[in-house]
């Protein structure tokens, strides 16, 4: 008996190096596993197995079913590796070797995500608010919670101009002066460019675009926060889009977060694009701390909101499954006149 099992396991190890297809490693676990397999046919014979030899017997058969259960885990997380690996590249994405066709212009891929997020916000009620590109100190860390030589500067590497103002490292530099404009209750975005000393990768560029939301009104709470975001990408991106907070540390909100959206891609199984997790990293928010309401002249006692920073770029990039930041700033005609 030990014979056959060993026989059957070189049987095995044999079918498992052809196997090509999810389908194929299926009709193995049946061919081994299922009720008429070859592990039941074993389980018959032990049966007839002296009572003295049943344990040896036992055993070995038990060892072999662990060995091909792994075996055909291990297998099927492979398969479906490589399956999302060879979807991913087949996806069309753009053709950087398309030929133009037409000879006036295209709005770039930036732009055309900003417009449409503008467009959803501002049917919910929140205005579209413009703030310039060189700001103070003040406004793009003080007033936010970040006092001189606190280390949630280093977050941020600045661009310093000689007459001692900045580029605005991010959108929440705006957040001080909106709510001085206007006061509470409160609803509204502010796309615009942003500048950090970078090195630049596929990842990362030294400009970037992102859209700030901020909403202050009485008994505003997470809730509002997760309502608006899910309502908005579902928006974007055309279906349901699951959404997930983890813990984030920013100055600014208290509590922070970081929003997930489930990978468009997978579904959540797990794929190259979302580095085998699920999810996608796409969003920090939070409730506003309220030292920052404070300095905008908001009253704590009666008000509450929430503030997110949402990467256009990354936004843009996901959309259009554009794999490297790089083009979107390149001026590449081919590929960028091919978003729409
Ligand atoms: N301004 C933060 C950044 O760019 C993002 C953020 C915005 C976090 C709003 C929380 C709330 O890193």
């Amino acid at each position: 008996m030990i014979e056959k099992t060993s026989q059957l396991k070189k049987i095995f190890e044999e079918k498992l190096k052809n196997i090509k297809s999810v389908q194929d490693i299926e009709q193995l676990k049946v061919e081994f596993l299922g009720k008429k397999g070859s592990l039941q046919e074993l389980m018959q014979d032990l049966r007839a197995v002296p009572n003295e030899k049943k344990k040896e017997f036992g055993q070995a058969i038990n060892n072999f079913k662990q060995a091909i259960e792994k075996s055909i885990e291990e297998k099927q997380k492979e398969l479906k590796k490589l399956e999302w690996k060879i979807k991913i590249e087949s996806t069309p994405s753009y053709d950087e070797s398309l030929l133009i066709q037409k000879d006036f212009g295209s709005l770039h891929p930036i732009t055309i995500i900003q417009r449409e997020v503008e467009s959803i916000f501002e049917s919910m009620g929140f205005t579209i608010e413009n703030y310039s590109e060189i700001v103070d100190d003040y406004h793009c860390f003080e007033a936010l919670n970040i006092p001189p030589y606190h280390p949630a500067r280093d977050m941020q590497d600045t661009y310093y101009l000689s007459t001692g103002q900045l580029l605005k490292t991010h959108t929440s530099a705006a957040q001080n002066y909106i709510m001085r404009k206007y006061g509470a209750p409160l609803r509204a975005i502010f796309p615009g460019r942003c500048f950090r000393n970078e090195s630049i990768d596929a990842c990362h560029e030294n400009t970037f675009f992102q859209m700030e939301g901020i909403m202050i009104d009485e008994n505003i709470s997470i809730s509002n926060l997760i309502y608006f975001m899910k309502t908005m990408l579902s928006e974007v991106f055309g279906r349901p889009v699951e959404v997930r907070l983890r813990p984030g540390f920013f100055p600014f909100v208290e509590p922070g977060f970081e929003l997930d959206i489930k990978c468009l891609i997978c579904g959540g199984e797990g794929c190259p694009s979302c580095k085998d997790s699920g999810w996608l990293e796409l969003c920090p928010c939070g409730m506003i701390h309220p030292k920052v309401l404070e300095m905008g002249g908001i009253d704590t006692e009666k008000y509450t909101g929430f503030a997110f920073g949402l990467g256009l770029t990354r936004l843009a990039m996901m959309k259009y499954g554009i794999k490297d930041i790089r083009t979107l700033n390149s001026g590449n005609l081919k590929a960028l006149s091919q978003f729409v």
